[in-house]
């Protein structure tokens, strides 16, 4: 049996990739990997325990703790040593320490081998900075989704108003540049558009809209594979 492919999104924060990757996943009944969920977790337990901003307690993390991702019934779940912090890594603020500790090469090293783990068998849409160049480079299907800044910090600001959080636009659109800046100048792993990537700008698109795209992408490489099996 053909071993079946992974499928990389890769993107500035806000451009739609979590929303876009797990409906993806879904059609394709492949697992949804978010790998900025691992640096968020990691990001959360710095905050929990107080970070001297030294990388040996870093280190000192990456050697005690366990995180581990699962999809469940078509739900995200991060648990870090058992603990379920889906949904408090989803701050501004856990998102702006994760991209600066995302720079630390420890911990990129740290988690390359957990990532790959988890694409090992294929089938498996994952999301991030460095999918398609770095973790994944041999992915046998590399999106770039894009959008402009203020269509992102748009959407930002009303997922978060949904969910209730105090939140200024402006604050947000300054958030994102600052993410933006250091997620793309940052010497290890930066955010860059795979060469052999598809790009797709969301700016003016629904979320179906980019999802059909990369299916009619998907289906042209791997016209037998429809639906993918086992
Ligand atoms: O996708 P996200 O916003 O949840 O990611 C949070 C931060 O984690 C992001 O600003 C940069 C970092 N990250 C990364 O460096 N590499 C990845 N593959 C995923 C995320």
């Amino acid at each position: 049996m053909n071993r079946r492919p992974v499928v990389t999104i890769d993107g500035p924060a806000g451009a739609g990739k979590s929303t876009i990757s797990k409906l993806l996943a879904s059609r394709l009944s492949f697992f949804y990997l978010d790998t900025g969920a691992l640096y968020r977790a990691f990001a959360y337990r710095l905050k929990c325990e107080g970070w001297d901003g030294t990388e040996q307690k870093i280190a000192d993390i990456c050697r005690e703790m366990k995180v581990s991702l699962k999809n469940e019934a078509g739900r995200f779940r991060v648990l870090v040593d058992g603990e379920d912090v889906s949904e408090k890594i989803r701050t501004e603020e856990i998102g702006l320490l994760a991209s600066k500790i995302s720079a630390i090469p420890l911990l990129r090293k740290h988690l390359l081998p957990v990532q790959r783990e988890m694409a090992v068998v294929g089938g498996v849409v994952a999301e991030g900075r460095d999918m398609g160049t770095v973790v994944f480079p041999e992915a046998e299907i590399k999106f770039f989704l894009d959008a402009s800044v203020g269509e992102r910090a748009s959407r930002r600001y009303l997922e978060l108003v949904e969910k209730g959080q105090p939140v200024i636009l402006k604050d947000i659109e300054n958030d994102l540049i600052r993410r933006d800046c250091q997620d793309r100048e940052r010497s290890v792993a930066p955010l860059t558009v795979p060469t052999d990537a598809v790009v797709i700008d969301s700016s003016d698109k629904s979320v179906s809209q980019v999802v059909e795209i990369m299916i009619a992408v998907i289906e042209r490489r791997y016209p037998l594979a429809k639906p993918f099996s086992e």
